[in-house]
């Protein structure tokens, strides 16, 4: 071809990165990798290494090792040695060994990328454009958490030794993601890259070396599922994170249940991509290359599903073959190259199955038809699959690969409806020239990022994390921190016995014992009415000297259920404003003060004089802190380092299972119920077992307080069995067990089923008269999700 017919067919030559240098690094391992423990590589103790390979072209790279139940033992015993040293160092300190990291990064930036793409197929465009920046940005950014620690989080304590466990999609920006904000806090790490994609990640622990970061304080063991699953099991890692599947960190839920590991699981997602017909479709079809094509689709947050308004489909979908058809497969090192290689042949050999099954089950598959595939390696075209059916495999299923499922909508609401109708939770783009429909939008979507006219943007500052089956948690920013950190108090509480304890034997004095039982018989609180049992039943209510105070109904299975149906058609809670909310809690504060006496009086057969009218003051004054909280727990505007605004915003989680303490009848309710209420959640309730009488009165004074029908229901019963239903309710977005050991044991493997948030008190002793422990940011915290909002500025 001549230079003229050259220039004027536009084709791009071949521009390829050298990989001389990361060759050269291999090399210099002898292409053969131990783990890295203490500050040193070390070979793994039973000598078995796995070849890691170069997906574009199926050859190996290198040997790298495959870590046994000793090698993580020998990781963790290295962290936990290295935690005292590494915390006694001030936070400037510590700030300077991350500053220290970020720089050795970006000083090694080139051959990081280019050993990234090697490993895991990734155009060399996105590791080096993409991938590396945010690593290094990462870790700058987290200097600056290690510095402002004391003052920004005090009376917070890091958790110890941390265990994590990243997938092969991002391998080092996964590590950045896990290991800045672990070493920030305070901890120290022991990290298990993905077995596809070691290499980075070893080459990073050479740079850990070589900032002089002290030894244990980072090891990184290499290895497949056995060990991931040998860290999770280990008993003395203080937390797990995870990314990866959910199949995954439903696993690691389950085996953790039992102990009091802290989790994060950041999941994987169906993500919409929703265009609206005032969108600007150009703008929008780009938006698309990079959702489902970034990274060949293998992108937890990739938007797969592509959401068209029907008025432009057409269109939307012509545009889109055609931009497809200009996109480019091949070798990833070449720098003009848009989709690389897919990390292993088992996930091209799943898109495949999944795509086939999408067309089995009536979907329209197209792939640019001119596109010119490699003859060798691990490539998949990008593939669009339209006339897709919202409840099919391929609408519902990650696949994980350069493949876009379209569907249509007619309205906004039905855009939204469509939009949810995942167990995912994780990100969504939004496209609409208009401000109103995409914040409007945006507010509705259950997602913990939304993108307004743009998608797959990151930054250290914007928490990322998800709703629903796409996990909990977040990381970066303020609010990745918290998964670092616990509050002082609580690490050091002690533990009780497994059994709630009894409730103290009020005193002599305390009971008055010329007093006749009082012959109550409360009901069931549900959708704002006193409900009998389903049962039938009641059962007694005794005071500590064994005298009859009452009848309690026995709440059962199908209670809970109606319950939760109450607190799920009361989700109008959450839209209400916080001003609103505010209101009614002071309301309740009002009432409950009036009528002080005669509950104090009733509380007092149950657990003593003094303790009963000291519930009731604390109560009054923790009713009075969240009506103060309900308006002033904000989010944040972050400022990311691009044209953009992300607006962080405290959403409430949803409808809330609570058990409550048995011995702190009506303040261990109240400090549990206000803050999940304050912040527009709605509750169902389990109370005190010992004196669930109490809530004889709160129904009255919630029925006089305007608390509007189904935002708080109570039920009792056999808490242990009522746990269980509401653990296992695919409606409950969240478990908070205040019942001991046990009961919070049970909740974390009742609930592995959808993933929910367990809140507990671990089985730790929490003293609820205390300002410090019993209320505060703390709950709140688990009260809320973070949603951030990304949206543009300018021209
Ligand atoms: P995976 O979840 O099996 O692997 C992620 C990490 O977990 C790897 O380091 C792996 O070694 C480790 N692991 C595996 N089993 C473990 C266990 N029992 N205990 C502890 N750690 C364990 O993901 P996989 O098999 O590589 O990919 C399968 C599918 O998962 C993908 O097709 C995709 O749908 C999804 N995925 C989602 C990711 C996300 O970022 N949300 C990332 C990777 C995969």
């Amino acid at each position: 071809m001549s230079v003229t017919e050259k220039f004027l067919s536009m084709e791009y030559g071949p521009a390829p990165e050298d990989p001389r240098e990361a060759l050269a690094w291999l090399d210099r391992h002898a292409r053969k990798l131990g783990h890295f423990i203490g500050g040193s590589f070390r070979p793994p103790a039973e000598g078995v290494y796995f070849d890691t390979l170069d997906p574009s072209t199926g050859e190996p790279l290198a040997a790298v090792a495959q870590g046994s139940a000793t090698d993580i033992d020998a990781a963790v015993k290295a962290a936990r040695g290295a935690l005292a040293e590494w915390q006694s160092l001030t936070p400037h300190a510590r700030a300077r060994y991350l500053y220290a990291l970020a720089r050795q990064v970006q000083k090694h930036s080139r051959r990081l990328a280019v050993l990234e793409t090697m490993d895991n197929g990734k155009p060399i465009r996105e590791s080096r454009d993409l991938d590396i920046p945010l690593v290094a940005r990462h870790f700058y950014h987290h200097a600056g958490w290690a510095q402002l620690l004391p003052q920004e989080f005090p009376g917070y304590v890091a958790c110890g030794v941390v265990g994590q466990i990243i997938p092969w999609n991002f391998p080092l920006l996964m590590l950045a993601w896990k290991i800045a904000p672990a070493l920030a806090t305070g901890n120290t790490v022991v990290l298990k890259p993905a077995e596809f994609t070691p290499l980075t990640a070893l080459a990073f622990a050479e740079i850990c070396q070589e900032v002089g970061l002290p030894a244990g304080v980072v090891n990184i063991v290499t290895g497949d599922g056995s060990t991931g699953e040998a860290l999770v099991k280990h008993p003395d890692v203080d937390k797990i994170a995870f990314t990866g599947s959910t199949e995954v960190g439903r696993a690691i839920r389950k085996v953790t249940a039992q102990g009091h590991k802290k989790i994060s699981l950041e999941l994987g997602g169906k993500s919409p991509f929703i265009i609206f017909e005032d969108a600007d479709l150009d703008s929008a079809v780009e938006g698309l290359v990079d959702g489902i094509w970034l990274n060949q689709g293998q992108v937890c947050c990739a938007g797969s599903r592509l959401l068209m308004q029907e008025s432009v489909a057409e269109t939307l979908i012509g545009k889109v073959r055609e931009r497809m058809s200009a996109l480019r497969v091949g070798p990833p090192l070449d720098k003009a190259i848009d989709i690389g290689a897919i990390v292993a042949r088992v996930q091209l050999e799943r898109i495949q199955r999944l795509v086939d099954q999408g067309v089995a089950e009536g979907a329209t598959c197209w792939q640019p038809p001119a596109l010119v595939m490699p003859s060798r390696g691990l490539f998949f075209p990008p593939t669009l699959l339209s006339n897709v059916h919202p409840t099919s495999t391929v609408a519902q299923q990650e696949i994980f690969g350069p493949v876009l499922a379209a569907m249509t909508f007619r309205t906004p609401r039905e855009a939204v409806e469509l939009a949810n109708n995942t167990v995912y939770g994780l990100a969504a783009s939004v496209w609409s020239e208009s401000i109103n429909v995409a914040l409007h939008v945006a507010a509705q979507l259950k997602a913990g990022v939304v993108w307004v006219n743009s998608t797959n943007l990151f930054d250290a500052a914007s928490g990322f994390g998800g709703y629903k089956e796409s996990g909990y948690g977040r990381e970066g920013g303020r609010e990745g921190l918290f998964e670092y950190l616990e509050p002082e108090w609580f690490k050091n509480a002690p533990r009780l016995p497994t059994k709630p304890p009894a409730i103290d034997q009020p005193t002599e004095q305390g009971i008055d014992s010329d007093a006749p039982p009082i012959d109550r018989t409360v009901k069931l609180y549900i959708g704002g009415k006193q409900a009998r049992p389903d049962s039938g039943y009641s059962f007694e209510v005794r005071a500590a000297d064994g005298r009859l105070l009452g009848e309690a109904p026995l709440g059962n299975r199908k209670d809970i259920r109606n319950a939760v149906e109450a607190a799920r058609k009361a989700d109008g809670w959450a839209r209400t404003t916080a001003h609103n909310r505010a209101q009614v809690l002071y309301y309740i504060g009002e009432n409950l003060s009036q009528r002080a006496e005669e509950i104090a009086e009733r509380l007092a057969f149950a657990v003593g004089k003094e303790q009963a009218s000291a519930e009731v003051g604390r109560g009054i004054e923790r009713v009075f802190s969240y009506a103060a909280w309900a308006d002033k727990y904000d989010g944040a505007v972050h400022n990311p380092p691009f044209r953009n605004i992300a607006l962080a915003m405290h959403e409430p989680v949803g409808t809330v299972g609570i058990v409550c303490p048995a011995d702190m009848p009506l303040l261990g309710l109240l400090s549990l119920v206000m803050p999940a209420i304050a912040m527009g959640n709605t509750v169902v309730a389990i109370p005190s077992e010992t004196f669930p009488l109490i809530i004889g009165d709160l129904y009255q004074v919630f029925e006089t307080s305007d608390l509007p029908g189904g935002v708080v229901n109570m039920v009792p019963g056999r808490s242990h069995e009522l746990m269980k239903v509401l653990a296992e309710h695919d409606d409950i977005d969240a478990i908070w067990s205040f019942a001991g050991e046990a009961s919070s044991a049970a909740a974390k493997s009742l609930s592995v089923g959808n993933l929910k948030q367990v809140f507990s008190d671990e089985g730790r002793a929490i003293d609820w008269f205390n300002v410090q422990q019993g209320e505060g940011r703390w709950f709140l915290h688990h009260a809320t999700q973070v949603k951030n909002i990304w949206v543009p500025y300018g021209e």
